[in-house]
């Protein structure tokens, strides 16, 4: 059996950096290679000054392959590992650890990879199954830190400080369905409002649960076909779900392989539902053909509900038509080219409205003060996108009224790998911005590994504080802020 050191620390040697050698190319090497061990360091240099007020734990999700992959590899098969930051009254503890999933605990048993990606032809293969890798989303709810997978599976539970494992969300059982990535939590009710979605009619259901584990409701929506929505919006008294002119190829999905076909002559649309409605009272609303994978905030103004997203920007021939292959093929690669966007769907006369907000940064993975999610917000904070890579290289602050950029920072941008930035309220802070922006930094050139926090004023300023890690953060997908308010509540209960 592959030995994996767990909770090592005092080790100040960088994992390598393709582990597995380079039969499975860029994707498992320098700044995606995975790393070996679990550790936890709380003597860590800082320059500059952790700020008193800056108190809760920053989680990032991503794929850590454990082992060698079985066949083909793509991002979203990789083990999920937590990279965790907590910081208290000045000081900084760095955290690792693999997410126990089934198929982690199996392949820990049998000492190699026993699952395989979702590049692999699946379909009637009892020898090849797939993972549900619970390494692409990160969200705390109720104080407990929640682990999901891009396509729909299981919710696992974290302790959001230590990293452990809890087990699988009782509630899970109670409306007997799956748990997308990107479901959401409203902070000001305690609920996550969550979505799933699968192969079969209706193709997805929608549903609420309560701060304790009450299942509030749970309701099939009809979709036209299997769908692949990537996220979903909320707003105080309504839920956005997605219907995206981009999924699966039918003749490939019945051969059980994972190809995308994008279909410009479909439109976008967006369904809107009543947070505890039927699955009668959902209204659609049609927009122009895209795809987008991540939200910002939405919220009501009047009897408008307004989302605010990056929109993946189809791909055009040289006529300027839509190229739908390219489309498809960069999508499934997370070759993003995506623009700040803004939808409008009015509850009393139907009107759809879209409008462009920037067009001038290839942004993603927005962040903003979730406190106040499905509340309207002004600022996000967002991570410019290489196009051709998974690969951030810098943190923009945006005006999302205005679409205006009105900060920005990167630290060498070729060499410098950022991770999916969240905002963290100060404490006792008033005003939206009142807070920091923390997000990991490796450095390809100096091999340095730093977990930085902006002040989210002056994002354009710069660190206030650098916390050098004795540890490499791979490259990974989502992350999420818990106060320690928010922590201190779970732990009391
Ligand atoms: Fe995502």
């Amino acid at each position: 059996m592959a030995q994996t050191a767990l909770h090592t620390t005092n080790d100040t040697e960088f994992a390598p950096e393709a582990p597995f050698g380079d039969a499975w190319g860029p994707a498992l090497m320098g700044p995606f290679a995975p790393v070996m061990d679990e550790s936890v360091w709380d003597r860590l240099e800082v320059h500059g000054e952790i700020p008193a007020d800056l108190n809760g734990v920053y989680l990032r999700n991503g794929p850590n392959p454990r082992f060698a992959p079985q066949g083909r590899y793509h991002p979203f098969d990789g083990d999920g590992m937590i990279h965790a930051a907590q910081f208290e009254n000045g000081k900084v503890v760095y955290r690792n650890r693999w997410v126990r999933t089934d198929a982690w605990q199996e392949e820990d048993r049998a000492g190699q990879a026993t699952h395989h990606g979702i590049r692999e032809t699946l379909k009637g293969r009892t020898d090849k199954r797939l993972k549900d890798a619970a390494n692409t989303d990160v969200i705390g709810h109720g104080g407990i830190a929640l682990a999901s997978w891009y396509m729909s599976g299981e919710i696992y539970m974290l302790d959001p400080i230590t990293l452990e494992t809890l087990g699988k969300a009782p509630y899970a059982k109670r409306y007997g369905g799956g748990f997308s990535a990107h479901s959401k939590v409203d902070e000001q009710t305690g609920e996550l409002l969550f979505f799933d979605y699968w192969n079969e009619a209706p193709y997805m259901s929608y549903g609420v649960v309560a701060a304790d584990g009450t299942v509030k409701n749970h309701v099939p929506i009809e979709l036209p076909g299997p769908r692949l929505p990537h996220d979903m919006a909320v707003t105080e008294h309504y839920s956005i779900l997605h219907d995206l002119p981009l999924f699966h190829n039918e003749e490939a999905m019945a051969l059980g392989r994972h190809k995308l076909q994008f279909h410009p002559e479909m439109p976008t649309r967006f369904g809107v539902i009543p947070r505890y409605g039927a699955s009668h009272e959902i209204r659609w609303f049609e927009f122009s053909p895209c795809f987008l994978y991540h939200v910002v905030n939405a919220w009501e103004e009047g009897d408008e509900v307004v989302m605010v997203a990056c929109r993946y920007m189809p791909e055009r021939t040289a006529r300027g038509d839509i190229d739908a292959e390219r489309t498809a093929r960069n999508i499934a690669e997370l070759k993003m080219r995506s623009r700040l966007w803004r939808w409008r769907m009015n509850m009393k006369t139907g009107e759809a409205r879209e409008e462009q907000l920037d067009d001038r940064f290839n942004i993603e993975f927005p962040s903003f003060r979730a406190e106040q999610t499905g509340r309207r917000t002004r600022w996000g904070y967002l991570v410019d996108h290489d196009p051709d890579i998974l690969h951030w290289t810098g943190i923009r602050k945006f005006n999302t009224d205005t679409g205006e950029c009105v900060g920005e920072f990167s630290d060498g941008a070729a060499h410098t790998w950022y991770s999916e930035p969240w905002f963290a309220p100060a404490d006792g802070g008033t005003r939206e911005d009142d807070g920091y922006v923390v997000a990991f930094a490796w450095n390809q050139a100096t091999r340095q590994q730093q977990l930085q926090v902006f002040d989210a004023r002056d994002v354009s300023a710069g660190p206030v504080a650098r916390v050098m890690l004795p540890r490499r953060v791979p490259v990974g997908f989502h992350a999420c802020w818990i106060a320690r308010k928010n922590l201190a509540r779970a732990r009391s209960a």
